[in-house]
């Protein structure tokens, strides 16, 4: 972690929710009381909910502990899918007071529908996840998440506007007007993907402006997999904090859980709304906490789409609290979806992060492309030259890039080293895996 030469984000005795600092049997009581309320809404609402249940054998009211939740079906994307549009909402389609939906580059697109009171629930963990990562009232927040049905824009303004900040919705792309509007606005915080706020940094040196004279003092980065390497990388650039938020639209949205900024060591789950579980991915058996494994989110107070036991396929562990009574999560190391199988070996994209931030001569921009050769499977590293660095430098980077890759992870690779700005960049979610078997 940087030391970063920027504001003091402990927060003021006082600021904190009670709940945030509440003993962890208060917690408890709190969460069972709304799980069983959770799960009779479910069953009694959805009927995709009832006929589960009932084919598990379980009933809401078989619940008297937390752990009886593991006895609970899980719900997948595909049970989404399967009653797309509207099937999963427990209120009639008249209280729905808005929808957002997941890309759905395959198969339909998953759809979501919140209540008046869940946006309102939304906003206040979204507020609460803000000021966790050092943002403060009055602050003017820069919002370069995407607005319309992706819910990376609108959960982070409505939280902004909550948290009592100037907010700029910006959204994402058009990468020289961020640029500008930042030098501009002098906005305190930015609400961005991490890889597009490498590009918004990039742009401010094209621009030939220092990124590290720049207003920002805090950077909320979620919606991709992302490594420690790239926060310092980020810190050390903008000298200001970088702090993790997760969260999926099947579940709310943003702020599902967020880092707290004075200890900077994984994410606080918001356990009051979310009961997290890890479960080994192959058997579905919940694991103890410390082992990694996926997570799979309950939801405790939703009214519009209840989720039970949502498998994310995001893969984590969980560890105490920290600097809240909740628990935290390990930050992401990838979606199962996102893992590469190289001959037999196992490569998450934030694998090969960690190891390319560490070549001083190359970029932190780059896409896994998997290919095939006499069959047998291939994996490209193609990423570029830093602007500062000359040629003979970065080929030695890219050499010493395979020889690490090979030596740490135990797949062979080969690097592909292109000009400056030639790798693909997105305006929000990059995309890391390129298959093209
Ligand atoms: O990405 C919500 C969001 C917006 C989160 C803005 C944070 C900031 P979806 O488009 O439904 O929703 O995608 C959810 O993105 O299951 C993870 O695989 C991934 N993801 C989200 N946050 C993180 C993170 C939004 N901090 C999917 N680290 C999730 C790693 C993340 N992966």
């Amino acid at each position: 972690m940087q030391d970063v030469d920027v504001r003091d984000v402990t927060p003021a005795p006082g600021t904190l929710e009670p709940i945030e600092t509440a003993s962890r049997d208060e917690l408890a009581a709190l969460q069972l009381a709304r799980l069983r309320h959770t799960l009779r809404h479910a069953h009694e609402h959805v009927p995709h909910y009832k006929a589960a249940f009932a084919k598990s054998g379980i009933h809401p009211s078989d619940v008297t502990d937390i752990s009886d939740l593991s006895k609970f079906p899980f719900t997948t994307k595909e049970d989404l899918r399967a009653n797309y549009p509207f099937g999963m909402f427990a209120v009639p389609r008249e209280r729905i007071a808005r929808i957002h939906a997941s890309s759905g580059t395959t198969g339909r697109a998953t759809v979501v529908g919140y209540t008046k009171a869940d946006i309102d629930t939304w906003a206040d963990l979204m507020a609460r996840s803000i000021r966790a990562s050092g943002g403060r009232p009055g602050d003017i927040v820069h919002v370069a998440y995407g607005y319309g049905l992706f819910t990376g824009g609108l959960g982070a303004h409505y939280g902004a506007e909550r948290l009592g900040c100037t907010v700029v919705p910006v959204s994402g792309g058009m990468t020289e007007r961020q640029v500008t509007l930042i030098r501009d606005f002098r906005p305190d915080v930015i609400m961005v993907t991490p890889s597009y706020l490498l590009a918004i940094v990039d742009e401010m040196v094209r621009q030939g402006l220092d990124p590290r004279e720049s207003s920002l003092q805090v950077g909320i980065l979620g919606a991709e997999p992302w490594t420690e390497d790239l926060r310092g990388e980020l810190e050390r650039r903008l000298d200001m904090h970088a702090v993790d938020v997760y969260g999926l639209s099947e579940v709310m949205g943003p702020g599902v859980a967020n880092e707290c900024a004075e200890t900077k060591d994984g994410l606080t789950i918001w356990e009051d709304h979310f009961y997290p579980e890890i479960i080994d991915p192959r058997t579905g058996e919940v694991r103890p906490e410390g082992e990694y494994g996926e997570l799979v989110l309950t939801s405790l107070t939703k009214e519009a789409m209840p989720v039970i036991r949502y498998r994310t396929r995001d893969l984590t562990r969980l560890l105490p609290g920290t600097a809240r009574t909740m628990r935290r999560m390990e930050r992401i190391t990838g979606r199962s979806d996102d893992m590469m199988i190289v001959r037999g070996v196992n490569v998450f994209p934030t694998q090969i992060e960690e190891l390319l931030l560490r070549q001083a001569a190359l970029a932190p921009h780059f896409q896994c492309v998997l290919s095939r050769a006499e069959r047998l499977d291939v994996l490209t590293i193609r990423t570029e030259r830093r602007p500062d660095a000359t040629p003979e430098d970065a080929a030695a980077a890219a050499t010493a890039l395979e020889q690490t890759v090979k030596g740490s992870i135990g797949v062979t690779v080969r690097v592909q080293l292109l000009a400056p700005g030639e790798v693909e960049r997105s305006a929000g979610k990059m995309r890391r895996v390129v298959d093209q078997r």
